[in-house]
């Protein structure tokens, strides 16, 4: 039996438990002169993180990811302590795709009782998710700040699927002259439409098929902007009228905003997110759609 604390290698997948024995296998990587991507997750692994995978593998000699339930960026009536695990099996998935590092601490290495530094992205982390998760987005820029640290990456790959995220994540790396490069890859979507999701696995089938209405409003908006429409308002309407034809989903917000700063645009002729989060039962889902610029 290995201890816990030791790397345990298999045929080519890598597993480090603590902070120092990540750094130190990250360092040899880097000073052989390999270029390191990085795919920061929570588990649960789906076909949209493998997609991550996949992108890093095209661009990176070296591909590490981690899984990492964070507890920071769960508020205290969240599914923190039932989010799915399923490490065994994301084990078999990521070296069955290449990745050759994983970095798997335990929320007690990562955040002991005397842990009080943080980092804070400022108003920017109180705009969509941020609003309804307070706290959430300092719980995200804290830990995947941490990760670079650890890791090192010359590249980070994150989902468009989060935009908020994204944007959050884009900004924090400029303010803090971070030495890495974010890469943003599509939205992996499941054949009828539903954004791919670890909580998906928490929907009933009837919930599932409720849940189609997100990309549904979406894709209703989308429609009416190729054919032309620039109002933010209109297309806000049409997501919501959709939205309302499932009245078993709680809307969280239908938004219409710049992608940069997450704040509401009212002609999206330069481009613009559209983004919903609703909750399907007791699930909280969200979807997004990238306008680019007419
Ligand atoms: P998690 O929800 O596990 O997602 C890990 C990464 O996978 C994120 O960058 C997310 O945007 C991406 N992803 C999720 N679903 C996707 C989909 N359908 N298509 C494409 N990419 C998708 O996001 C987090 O974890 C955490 O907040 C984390 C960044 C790891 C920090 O704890």
């Amino acid at each position: 039996m290995q201890l816990l604390s030791e790397p345990v290698a298999t045929a080519s997948l890598t597993i480090c438990r603590t902070p120092s024995e990540m750094q130190a296998a990250c360092r040899e990587l880097r000073a052989s002169g390999l270029t390191l991507g990085l795919v920061p997750t929570m588990g649960a692994l789906h076909t949209g993180h493998l997609s991550l995978v996949a992108a890093a593998l095209a661009e990176c000699d070296a591909v590490a990811a981690s899984i990492f339930v964070n507890p920071t960026q769960f508020g205290p009536d969240e599914d923190y302590e039932s989010y799915p695990r399923t490490f065994d099996e994301d084990c078999r998935k990521l070296e069955a795709a290449g990745v050759r590092l994983l970095f798997a601490p335990s929320a007690a290495d990562m955040y002991p009782p005397d842990n009080t530094t943080f980092v804070d992205p400022g108003e920017i982390g109180t705009r969509l998710d941020g609003a309804s998760r307070p706290g959430h987005f300092r719980g995200v820029a804290t830990i995947v700040s941490r990760l670079f640290n650890i890791i090192g990456p010359d590249r980070a790959y994150f989902g468009q699927k989060d935009a908020a995220q994204v944007a959050v994540l884009r900004r924090m790396v400029r303010d803090l002259n971070l030495p890495v490069s974010l890469v943003v890859c599509p939205i992996y979507r499941e054949p009828d439409g539903l954004a791919m999701s670890s909580r998906n696995r928490y929907l009933s089938p009837e919930e599932r098929q409720r849940a189609l209405i997100l990309s549904r409003a979406l894709a209703a908006a989308r429609h009416l902007a190729r054919h032309g429409e620039t109002s933010a308002e209109a297309l806000r309407t049409t997501m919501l009228t959709a939205l309302a034809t499932e009245p078993e989903v709680r809307l969280d917000y239908a938004a219409v905003v710049d992608p940069d700063t997450l704040l509401p645009i009212a002609d999206t002729s330069h481009g613009a997110l559209l983004a919903v989060a609703a909750w399907v039962g007791a699930t909280r889902l969200i979807d997004n759609h990238l306008l680019p610029p007419r």
